[in-house]
């Protein structure tokens, strides 16, 4: 829906929702666009089974529906030529079915894992619509179930080390402090021939600025340290409660130079290649809770990968995104393409123009003021 995934690198992060650029899904009810106030507590007129939920949580949890069964709303929702979508009918066996399935999950999850959400639609569904309910038919040449142990890690270095080099790799923690703006200019490529352009900029401590130009204009996002906003088509809004927090986090210029600081606690989880490469993960944990898993290329030392998870209603989601092509700029490193995926949208990001040390005015990151 209208939420903004945002893709995590500190000093990089960027959208990634297919809705926003007129694609395949339509705008709930609460769209930023039309937005302004507070969220209003519930999140439609018909809610039974999320009844009490307000709007950003009803879209994540519709995300989750839909990505889980691989299917787009009209499953489950009628779209009257006039009126448009009418989200809160129940015309569709389908949306009925799922509100029994929904009711049905909790209460597995209730009576077998003491009510933690360790089953969800995803479990059984795995993107189809018709769960399968036989094995699956071996692969040639695969081997056979038990063959081959799965190998303990061992000889992993220690998770200061791997940060440590990770700091190091990028410039230093001096030459990445001494970085006080970027801006970057590239492009966002959703696949099927959809790039559209992109510009960022972005100031130190956590100042933070973007403009998509999509088909249907231009699309502006930012945050000034305090308060996060979207804004398109001349009607600007604050944004959800969630993805402030997320921005909040994500806005850190930083971020590369203060990673330890940033997390309560880091420990290494495993060695895995990645497309031929050899890598360490590291799981980091902050104070409030939420998780996220690193990917430190073993030779270079660089962050080549983070895997953010985000907890709905009905399960949790996860945001891989990758980092490649790494330039030296200025004494630091910054990667000029990233790919970023969720359950329902994935992305290339290619910047062809960074820049560090401009100047840049505060006024962008102050949200723009609605036209009437
Ligand atoms: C597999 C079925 C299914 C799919 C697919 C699905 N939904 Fe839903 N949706 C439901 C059910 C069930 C409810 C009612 C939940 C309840 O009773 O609390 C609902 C409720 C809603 C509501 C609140 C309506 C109201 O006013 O009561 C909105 C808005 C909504 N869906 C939007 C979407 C959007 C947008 C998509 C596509 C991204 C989508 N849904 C995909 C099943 C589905
Ligand atoms: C424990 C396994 C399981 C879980 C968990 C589960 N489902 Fe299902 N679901 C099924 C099975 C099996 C069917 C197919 C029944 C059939 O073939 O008639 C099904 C069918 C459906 C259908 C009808 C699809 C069709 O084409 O007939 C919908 C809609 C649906 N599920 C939604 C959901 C939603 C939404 C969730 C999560 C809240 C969910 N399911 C969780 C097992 C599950």
């Amino acid at each position: 829906m209208n939420r903004l995934p945002f893709s995590r690198l500190g000093g990089i992060l960027l959208l990634a929702s297919a809705s926003l650029l007129g694609q395949s899904k339509p705008a709930a009810p609460a769209t930023l666009a039309t937005k302004t106030a507070a969220p209003s507590k519930d999140g439609g007129k018909n809610l039974q089974v999320f009844k009490g939920l307000d709007h950003e949580a009803v879209d994540e949890a519709m995300d989750f529906i839909s990505a889980s069964l691989g299917v787009g709303c009209a499953q489950c929702h009628v779209k009257d030529e006039k009126a448009g979508w009418q989200f809160e009918k129940d015309d569709k066996e389908d949306k009925v079915t799922a509100r029994k399935m929904i009711l049905m999950t909790r209460a597995i999850n209730t009576e077998n894992f003491r009510g933690k959400t360790e089953i969800t639609c995803a479990t059984c569904h795995g993107g189809h619509p018709k769960p399968a309910s036989m094995p699956p038919l071996a692969v040639l040449g695969a081997p056979r179930p038990g063959a081959a142990p799965l190998e303990k890690p061992k000889d992993l270095p220690m998770v200061d080390a791997i940060l440590d080099h990770y700091v190091t790799a990028m410039g230093g923690k001096a030459a990445l402090e001494a970085v006080t703006t970027r801006t970057f200019k590239g492009s966002l490529d959703f696949g099927g021939g959809r790039v559209m352009p992109l510009e960022i900029q972005q100031k130190a401590p956590d100042h933070y600025y973007q403009s998509l130009t999509t088909p249907r204009g231009a699309m502006l996002q930012g945050f000034d340290g305090h308060a996060g906003w979207s804004s398109r088509g001349g009607k600007s809004g604050p944004m959800e409660p969630k993805q402030l927090a997320e921005i909040r986090k994500e806005a850190d210029l930083h971020f590369p130079a203060n990673i330890k600081e940033r997390f309560d606690k880091m420990t290494v989880l495993n060695r895995e290649s990645m497309d031929g490469h050899e890598a360490f993960t590291v799981t980091a944990k902050r104070a409030d809770g939420s998780r996220e898993i690193f990917s430190f290329d073993a030779a270079t030392g660089l962050l080549v990968r983070r895997l953010a998870f985000d907890t709905t209603v009905l399960g949790r989601t996860s945001m891989e995104t990758t980092y490649q092509d790494y330039r030296k700029l200025d004494g630091v490193m910054v990667p000029y393409k990233l790919i970023t995926r969720t359950s329902h949208a994935a992305q290339v990001t290619t910047f062809t123009e960074i820049k560090q040390g401009v100047s840049v005015d505060d006024a962008v990151f102050a949200m723009p003021v609605s036209k009437p």
